[in-house]
């Protein structure tokens, strides 16, 4: 495989006691971040593997055949983030202890997702409106939890309660040992753009590790975040579908369309491993457009690449685009 990442003997930060060797971090993204493609992006240089978020509800009474397989992972993945919401302070104690079990080098609590279907159950960024019940959590899980606990957050709930400040005391002084943000708040969703200075007022004041997160879409994007922010390490999520390479440092528009196919193929190939058949094609769908954003000569393939029925029909798709759109198209 192309481009393994080179690891650094020292280490670029610390969650708690856990060495972090790097500064691009693959964001969690439910439906995308799964093994195949967190370990496809860890290989090529994400510093760190962040689970798809799973609810402590589901932990201590869904099917464990689905939460486990959404928190399995690989020994080389290391350091893992297993990342799990709920707006309840007993559930997430109980749950931390569950996952404990699955040996993740830390373990996150996300209050950041807007969705409605988990914000009106006082899950994730509803999580912000209550920076004690925050304190309390945090407290109870670093006490109880072997493992750094850490904390994914959002710049608050509206634009009329940006308490942004407000959580990073509460994660700091209960025991916190890293934090996330997306520099958004909650009702924006994903509208408008992300606010780098809000990054920057949490480095002001930080005390444990701050990742900035938000509309980073290219190498260029994460070292003008970096420093503008000052923020130990920079996330990426929508920017990093399709693009494994920003985590070796290139831009998707200088990888070869060779190249690109051949990654493709292993990404694949990683989706029939784990899934098998016909989960794997279906699941590579949402990812395969993506991949050729820089080569407008891929458009009129793309209505056949995101409906795929199978390999084969992938196989002879990446042979037509190979021969037909040349580099720099
Ligand atoms: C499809 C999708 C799924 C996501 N799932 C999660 C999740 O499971 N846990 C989480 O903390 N954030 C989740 N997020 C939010 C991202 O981690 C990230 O904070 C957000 O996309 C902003 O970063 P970006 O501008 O680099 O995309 C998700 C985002 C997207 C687009």
């Amino acid at each position: 495989m192309d481009g393994l990442a080179t690891v650094s003997s020292r280490a670029h930060f610390q969650i708690g006691p856990v060495p972090v060797y790097g500064d691009l971090i693959l964001a969690p993204m439910s439906g995308f971040s799964d093994l195949p493609y967190r370990s496809l992006c860890r290989r090529f240089g994400s510093a760190l593997s962040y689970t798809e978020f799973v609810s402590a509800k589901e932990i201590l009474h869904g099917a464990s055949s689905h939460w486990k397989t959404a928190l399995t992972f690989l020994p080389w993945e290391r350091p893992v983030v297993i990342q799990i919401f709920d707006g309840d302070e007993s559930r997430l104690v109980e749950a931390s202890h569950i996952v404990s079990a699955l040996g993740p080098d830390v373990i996150d609590v996300n209050m950041g997702c807007s969705v409605h279907k988990i914000a009106c159950r006082g899950a994730g960024a509803a999580l912000l409106k209550q920076p004690a019940k925050i304190a309390r959590i945090f407290k109870r899980l670093t006490e109880v939890a072997a493992v750094p606990i850490s904390g994914k957050i959002r710049l608050g709930w509206d634009t009329k309660s940006r308490n942004y400040l407000d959580i990073l005391h509460a994660l700091q002084e209960s025991g916190a040992a890293m934090v996330a943000v997306h520099a958004r708040t909650s009702d924006q969703g994903y509208s408008g753009q992300a606010d780098w200075d809000a990054i920057a007022r949490i480095v002001e004041e930080a005390r444990i590790p701050v990742i900035g997160n938000g509309d980073v879409q290219s190498v260029a994007d994460a070292d003008e975040m970096k420093h503008r922010t000052g923020c130990t390490a920079v996330m990426i999520g929508r920017g990093a579908i399709g693009n494994p390479w920003v985590f070796q440092r290139r831009e998707r528009s200088s990888v070869p369309l060779q190249e690109k196919i051949r990654v493709i193929r292993h990404h694949f190939q990683l989706m029939e491993d784990y899934y098998g058949q016909p989960q794997a094609t279906t699941f590579m769908r949402k990812h395969l457009a993506k991949y050729f954003n820089e080569h407008p000569g891929v458009r009129d393939f793309r209505p056949r690449l995101v409906r795929i029925e199978s390999k084969e029909e992938l196989n002879e798709l990446l042979e037509m685009i190979g021969s037909e759109v040349s580099q720099g198209t």
